[in-house]
């Protein structure tokens, strides 16, 4: 494999990514494992991750040299550059000009890892401190205004470092750096890609799984499908999926799991309606992060009932579930706090709404892919195009994207509301265009309208059409001005009570994605 050592939150799995994008097998490894057990796992190249914390001060997690002499071509990013430039003695310290976001870096020799670069390239840094001397033996590559050292390599030892981040959409080149390091660098061939990724799970989970039952809590979206068909091609009707209408879906959601997905899948599926028993919870909630928990919660507890219509449909009575199934993707463990030292930007339901006491195993064999990698394998299982490139929706459903508490008239309000848009960008053929685009309906904002030459007094609906990659980050969609007065028009007009529609031009970051 290659080794992804890593330093620090949310740099690694990226770096993992890119590297199985180059159709290359990876494995990441804390840096605090040793060194001999990195070398034990014979691996082809190492790629030292970013962090963020300084080679310099005490106690900054570092790499025993060893690493860097072990005939194992290295690859130092960022934080791992600095380690590497610091142990094989090169000059590292606080930089004189610090370098956040986009900078230009001046290739001064373009070879090597660089090979076929243009003089300057645009690439992302994120650093406070800078290698001003290479070790010796290293030839420079690259400068910028903060870092006199900002790509370097000594072929000879097959060690190579970068101080920008080349796995970010941001630096334009980046892929094609990682590309150069693993085949040609490291004469690594690409045999990896999706149909290695299923089998690999596919092994995991049975040994994981062995006799047990399992069941699957599926939301309609494309991961929790993707997950269940992964988990069925692996142990077959050990698995049980359980949909829970929990009263938050979408227009025409519950029929289209129930049916189609059944359909295409074969999967065994009870549908449990617990739509009462979410809105009896939530009653009077309208602060997110508490919405949030609450259906976490409440999805543990059905799932939990469930299990005993699922022992007596297997026939296996007396038998306990143990493991859930659940469509968690990286993305979601990192914005939930999961990754080491992450912050909690929001309590994925799936992540960080579950409840402490959880009686299941949990099984998430997506756990460290990306939303792209995810289309790909449910396309290469066989799931038809329209499960495999649904637009993303939350767990939480419209729960989280109605700013106040949920009612039921809120709810079937903004389903309404909902089905328009999404109709609306269909018929114009923008589905793959975007990303997603949440409709959130604003209760407790009122404003004045006229309708028919009377006074309306009613609440907001907000479109906020987004473009990403991969949800991280993601830009407002420049949807076309005759869509947008389409649907204000319809909706306006259909849903009553709503008197404004609005639109949402703000990025990620600043703002997130759902509003809740
Ligand atoms: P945010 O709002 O954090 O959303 O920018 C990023 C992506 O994640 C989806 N999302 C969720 N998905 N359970 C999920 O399965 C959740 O609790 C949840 N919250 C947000 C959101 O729709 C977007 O695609």
């Amino acid at each position: 494999p290659v080794l992804v050592v890593d330093f620090g939150a949310q740099y690694a799995q990226l770096i993992a990514r890119r590297v199985r994008e180059a159709h290359v097998y990876s494995e990441l490894v804390p840096h605090s494992m040793s060194v001999e057990q990195m070398l034990e796992k014979d691996p082809q190249a190492i790629i030292l991750s970013g962090g963020p914390a300084s080679v310099y001060v005490d106690g900054a997690p570092t790499l025993d040299r060893a690493i860097f002499e072990a005939g194992v071509p290295v690859l130092g990013i960022c934080y791992g550059f600095q380690v590497m430039a610091h142990e094989l003695g090169g000059k590292v310290d606080k930089a004189a000009l610090g370098e956040y976001g986009k900078t230009e870096a001046v290739i001064d020799q373009a070879k090597g890892i660089l090979a076929g670069s243009p003089e300057r390239q645009s690439v992302w840094m994120s650093h406070g401190v800078a290698v001003e001397e290479a070790p010796q033996g290293f030839e420079v590559l690259a400068h910028t205004a903060g870092a006199p050292v900002a790509a370097m390599q000594d072929p000879s030892r097959g060690l190579y470092g970068v101080q920008w981040h080349p796995e970010v959409v941001n630096t334009p080149m980046g892929q094609q750096l990682i590309e150069t390091f693993l085949h040609q660098c490291a004469g690594l061939d690409k045999n990896w890609d999706a149909s290695n990724i299923i089998a690999d799970q596919v092994a995991k989970i049975r040994q994981q799984v062995g006799e047990h039952q399992v069941i699957c809590g599926l939301s309609g979206g494309v991961d929790s499908a993707v997950a269940a068909t992964l988990v069925h091609k692996a142990i077959g009707d050990q698995l049980t999926c359980v949909f829970v209408d929990h009263g938050l879906l979408r227009k025409g959601e519950a029929d289209q799991v129930k049916h189609d997905f059944v359909a295409a899948t074969g999967i065994k599926l009870i549908t449990v309606d617990a739509s009462e028993d979410f809105l009896q919870a939530l009653k009077g909630v309208s602060e997110p992060e508490h919405k949030r928990k609450i259906i976490g919660e409440k999805f543990i507890r059905t799932f939990e009932k469930a299990q005993q219509q699922v022992i007596e449909e297997a026939g296996k009575t007396g038998k306990e579930v143990k493991f859930l199934v659940q469509g968690t993707l990286y993305p979601d463990v990192v914005e939930s706090g999961g990754g080491d030292g992450a912050a909690n930007i929001k309590s994925h339901h799936n992540v960080g709404g579950l409840p402490k006491d959880v009686k299941f195993q949990l099984i998430e064999p997506l756990r460290t892919l990306f939303k792209d990698e995810v289309r790909a394998i449910g396309s290469q299982m066989g799931l038809p195009d329209d499960i495999v490139w649904r637009q993303p929706f939350p767990g939480p459903g419209l729960g989280i994207r109605i700013i106040g508490d949920i009612t039921k008239e809120r709810l079937d309000l903004l389903r309404e509301a909902d089905a328009i848009a999404r109709e609306e960008l269909s018929t114009a053929g923008l589905d793959r265009d975007i990303w997603q685009c949440p409709v959130v309906l604003l209760a407790n904002v009122h404003s004045v309208g006229v309708q028919g030459d009377e006074r309306t007094y009613g609440s907001p609906i907000v479109l906020r059409p987004v473009s990403s990659e991969d949800a991280m980050t993601a830009d407002w969609s420049r949807l076309p001005y005759d869509v947008l007065a389409r649907i204000s028009t319809r909706i306006t007009n259909e849903c009553r009570g709503i008197n404004r529609v609005v639109l949402d031009v703000t990025s990620k970051p600043p703002a997130t994605i759902e509003w809740e």
